[in-house]
């Protein structure tokens, strides 16, 4: 017996990386997947696009686990894409129970002042908005089912630790934790529990394309001796580590859990 047998899970970002991850996870755990994905590229960012490929791919290990998954390539930046997804969900599956906000981008400049604005905005729209409009599509149909239910923005230990050279990514991700904490007062009453999780440094596509290259050439003092946290092993963890703490977060052992940031990170936080 899963511990989210019979339950429908959403997540955004689910083509690769941790999003994946938590899709397949979650389905292990018994619940149905509503997996989107923009599959696609931004302008300002490094790393290659995710494909359309990938996000079958994911459905197909989800299905390989016996749950079903609704897989589409959705912007978390389209709203009415969203309320669409929303409601093809309910017409497939009748309920949403579970909802991962996972969905992000990473991009590393030389200083805040010289960050085109349109950079700025793409990475605000992406991570802060599009978490907002997430929430905002599928927030409704887990109230309409009165069974409770669970939401987990993933977030980043740059939500309390500033990355220079990355200020739209940390105050996106700092924005979200507050994001986080209205939305878990005022679902407290409808028995929906909200929460971040927020990883350090995890082995995904994210981290393609020359940002962590950019980020030791940009600041030498911050990155240039690996990262600093206070577990060994590999600085980047594999994406499992953090699905593991998101089926924890949105099972009814973490049922007294909520308005809560948890780090999943090595102790980087408290560096
Ligand atoms: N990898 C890390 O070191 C790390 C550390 C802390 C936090 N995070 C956060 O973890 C989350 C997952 O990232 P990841 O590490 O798996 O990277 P990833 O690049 O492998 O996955 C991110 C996925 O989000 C998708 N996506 C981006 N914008 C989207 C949009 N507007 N609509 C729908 N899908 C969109 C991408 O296409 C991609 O498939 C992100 O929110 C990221 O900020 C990552």
């Amino acid at each position: 017996m899963g511990r989210l047998d019979g339950k429908v899970a959403v997540v955004s970002g689910a083509a690769r990386g941790q999003g994946r991850a938590h899709a397949v996870r979650l389905a292990a755990e018994g619940a149905d997947i509503v997996a989107f994905d923009v599959c696609g590229g931004f302008t300002y960012t490094r790393a290659p696009a995710a494909t359309v490929a990938e996000l079958e791919d994911t459905a197909a290990q989800v299905e390989a686990l016996d749950r079903r998954c609704l897989a589409e390539k959705v912007d978390a930046r389209d709203l009415p894409a969203l309320t669409a997804l929303a409601d093809t969900a309910m017409a497939e599956f009748g309920r949403v129970d579970v909802v991962v906000v996972n969905h992000g981008i990473w991009t590393v400049d030389r200083n805040s002042w010289e960050l085109p604005e349109e950079s700025w905005q793409e990475s605000i729209d992406v991570l802060l908005t599009g978490a907002w409009k997430v929430q905002k599509a599928f927030i409704p149909k887990i109230i309409e089912g009165g069974r409770g239910g669970s939401l987990v923005f993933t977030s980043s230990v740059n939500a309390v630790v500033p990355q220079p050279g990355a200020v739209a990514y940390c105050a996106a991700k700092s924005g979200m934790q507050m994001l986080m904490k209205v939305l878990a007062h005022e679902l407290g009453p409808h028995e929906i529990r909200v929460n971040t999780v927020n990883p350090g440094s995890v082995d995904t596509d994210i981290r393609l394309g020359g940002n962590i290259e950019k980020s030791i050439e940009y600041y030498p003092y911050v990155f240039g001796q690996g990262n600093r946290q206070l577990l060994g092993g590999t600085n980047a963890r594999p994406p499992s580590i953090i699905a593991d703490a998101v089926a924890w977060l949105v099972s009814d052992e973490a049922r007294f859990v909520t308005g809560a940031l948890i780090p999943v990170d090595a102790g980087r936080m408290v560096w």
